[in-house]
């Protein structure tokens, strides 16, 4: 039983930034060989430039990068929010792409020999007004991520469900967002990225976590 992630190899889509950089450098100081895909890999770590949108890609990607311990995913796009009224269909499906059928692409083409940890969010549990696409994405990863666990077993699939943390993704001007939310949370803060990268850790060395879905959120969902 491995508890330990000093040797294991990852490969982290989506690590070139937010969430999943910072899970991508607490796994290397953990003694990790980590291997960062994203379309702007960044210096510091083994990298594969590609466009997750693209399933060739992704094959490519893991033809190149051969057998790994543990694949974590968190791709992902800055995400629109639309309200019915403004509800289109070619977007509304467009944005399933990355966070959803390319986590599909990505689980097929990988050769994983431990763990798989996914990334949801908290929006399928408190979603607001205009969140009903982006919430049923969410709920669509919280489902797969329990299938793929029976169905990829005795291989771990988890994820990890974040409420708002700091990061590029809502842009360079989210300081009023922060503070509007935190205010709002029993922590009476946003998160940080390294609080969430603490999660994917923990799910990956956990040899007994399969179908979890372990949400990190200073207390969003219980307030
Ligand atoms: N931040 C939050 O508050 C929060 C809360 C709940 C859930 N989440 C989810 O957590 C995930 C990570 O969020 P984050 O905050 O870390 O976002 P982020 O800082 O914007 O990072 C997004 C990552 O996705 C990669 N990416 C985007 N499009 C790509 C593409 N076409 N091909 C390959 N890589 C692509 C980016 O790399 P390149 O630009 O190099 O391609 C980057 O590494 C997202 O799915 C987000 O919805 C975030």
């Amino acid at each position: 039983m491995r508890s330990t992630l000093d040797g294991q190899r990852i490969a982290v889509l989506g690590g070139s930034s937010g969430i999943g950089l910072a899970t991508a450098k607490a796994a290397q100081q953990a003694g990790a060989k980590v291997t960062i895909v994203s379309r702007k890999p960044p210096a510091g770590f083994a990298a594969h430039a590609a466009d997750l949108a693209d399933p060739a890609a992704i094959a490519e990607a893991f033809d190149t990068i051969g057998e790994i311990d543990h694949l974590v995913y968190t791709a992902g796009e800055p995400l629109e929010l639309m309200t019915l009224n403004d509800f289109d269909r070619d977007r509304a499906r467009s944005f399933f792409g990355l966070r959803y059928f390319s986590v599909l692409d990505a689980v097929k083409a990988a050769r994983v020999t431990t763990s798989i940890t996914l990334t949801t969010g908290i929006a399928k549990d408190r979603p607001g007004p205009g969140w009903a696409v982006a919430a049923s994405i969410c709920g669509a990863v919280e489902a797969l991520t329990k299938a793929l666990a029976i169905e990829l077993a005795p291989l771990r699939v988890n994820a990890v469900s974040p409420g708002v943390v700091r990061s590029p993704l809502w842009g360079p001007d989210a300081e009023q967002l922060y503070t509007d939310v935190g205010r709002t949370l029993p922590l009476r803060r946003v998160g940080e990225v390294e609080e969430i990268a603490h999660a994917y850790l923990y799910l990956m060395t956990q040899p007994w976590a399969t179908g979890t879905i372990l949400t990190v959120d200073g207390g969003t969902t219980i307030a």
